[in-house]
């Protein structure tokens, strides 16, 4: 901090732009990011790439008082080049279409995997032993025919129960930085231990418990033991995960549109990926899964929570419950919008039923922008675009 901000009223200017600074981006956090890329997110890149294109920063308060503040063309061209590096060093090297100067990308066709893991996770993802009465399956709450979701405010798990937060899909989550809302599971194999234990979901006493019903099923172990030594939670989550890395959605419209495949957007959609560049969401929902690569506070223009209308929860907290620093309250892992109109309903705390609603609310909450319904309905026209396919088929909500 500069001198001047010793100053009783400049100080809490200051004091209060810097701390509403931090909300949006931590540049304390990119700095270390630059000795160590590791902690560099493709969500810290996108942002800074886009206040250097825009010329929005250093905020004007800050140059009224230092002029000459602003980069110059030069420095502007270093930074960004920096930024398209780190991001191609991040990107799918044989993928068409990728593009290391946009913060979104093509999904690739396909990702490494052992077909013999792939097959026993798809047996175990669609398999009820792993809930304590034998009902419930993680197809039970994550259905490939409807989105990889259950399209419920929140999930039904063992004896009706009801969860409190908002099922996400499980198509792309192989791409998530993390998983879970408030990132409490580093890999997807660490999240497939969490539901066959947890009260709520699918209520299995312990590992013992579950693992016993499939050591007496010899057709299933031997298939295991084509593959595995031995059969435990480390075993049966490994394999659960290998299939997940088959839940991807390449070729939507939108993925052949940055293939170069001009027409695959309709004049709607192209408008709308436009404002959805101007509204910054790229900003957030960056990268291969446009989201899933950083936690983000909700509610950066206004109290998303007050103006809700209905009482806080412990869902509410975020990456805060994980990390205890108040830094993270309500701050959540961005959801991919990637056949984001199949997943209704939205966010979170799953309150927004339809998605130009969602577009509308992370207009006002998120960018601060009161969007003309023009605009609302050709970004959400744009978001239909997302959806892609799976086994050569486009999704659709085979429920309905
Ligand atoms: C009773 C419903 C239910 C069942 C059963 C269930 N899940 Fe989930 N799943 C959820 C909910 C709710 C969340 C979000 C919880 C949170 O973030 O705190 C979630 C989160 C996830 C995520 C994280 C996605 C992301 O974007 O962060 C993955 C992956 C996942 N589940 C896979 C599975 C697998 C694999 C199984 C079976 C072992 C399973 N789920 C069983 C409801 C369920
Ligand atoms: C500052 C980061 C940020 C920006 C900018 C942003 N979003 Fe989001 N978006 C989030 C977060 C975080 C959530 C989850 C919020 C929650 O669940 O409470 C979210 C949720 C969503 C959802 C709901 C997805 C689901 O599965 O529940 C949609 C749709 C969405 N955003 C679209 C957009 C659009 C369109 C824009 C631009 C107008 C935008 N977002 C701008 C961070 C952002």
């Amino acid at each position: 901090m500069p001198f001047y901000a010793k100053l009783p009223v400049i100080g809490s200017i200051m004091e209060n732009d810097v701390a509403k600074g931090n909300d949006f981006f931590r540049l304390d956090r990119l700095l270390e990011g630059m000795s160590d890329p590791s902690k560099l997110s493709e969500a810290d890149l996108a942002k800074l790439e886009r206040v250097i294109r825009d010329d929005s920063m250093p905020i004007a308060s800050f140059i009224h008082i230092h002029w000459g503040s602003r980069p110059d063309a030069d420095e502007k061209q270093a930074i960004l080049d920096w930024i398209h590096a780190e991001r191609e060093a991040r990107l799918p090297k044989d993928t068409q279409g990728v593009d290391k100067t946009r913060s979104v990308q093509p999904i690739p066709d396909s990702l490494p995997t052992d077909p013999k893991k792939v097959a026993l996770g798809d047996k175990l993802y669609h398999d009820g032993r792993l809930s304590g009465d034998g009902t419930v399956q993680c197809h039970t709450c994550h259905q490939l025919g409807n989105g990889g979701v259950d399209g419920l405010q929140f999930s039904t798990g063992i004896d009706g129960q009801k969860g409190g937060i908002n099922a996400p899909t499980t198509y792309n989550a192989a791409f998530n930085f993390v998983q879970f809302w408030d990132g409490r599971a580093a890999t997807l194999a660490d999240q497939a231990g969490g539901p066959p234990l947890n009260p709520v979901e699918m209520g299995s006493k312990d590992w013992p418990e579950i693992l016993a019903k499939f050591h007496a099923d010899e057709a299933f172990m031997q298939q295991a033991r084509e593959i595995y030594p031995q059969f435990t939670e480390k075993e049966l989550t490994d394999a659960i995960a290998e299939f997940e890395k088959t839940l991807i959605t390449p070729n939507s419209a939108f993925d052949k549109y940055l293939k170069g495949d001009e027409n695959a957007l309709t004049a709607e959609q192209k408008r709308g990926y436009e404002h959805f560049k101007a509204a910054k969401c790229d900003t957030c929902h960056t990268g291969i899964t446009m989201g899933g690569q950083s936690y983000e506070k909700m509610g950066l223009y206004g109290d998303y929570f007050k103006d809700r209308g209905i009482p806080m929860t412990d869902a509410d907290d975020g990456r805060f419950a994980q990390t205890k620093d108040p830094y993270d309250k309500q701050r959540f892992k961005v959801p991919t919008l990637r056949n984001v109109a199949l997943t209704a309903p939205y966010m979170h705390d799953g309150t927004v039923k339809d998605l130009k609603e969602a577009v509308r609310v992370m207009a006002v909450y998120q960018s601060g922008k009161n969007l003309s319904d023009t605009e609302l309905n050709e970004i959400t026209s744009f978001l239909e675009s997302l959806t892609g396919e799976h086994k050569g088929k486009l999704l659709t909500l085979e429920n309905k």
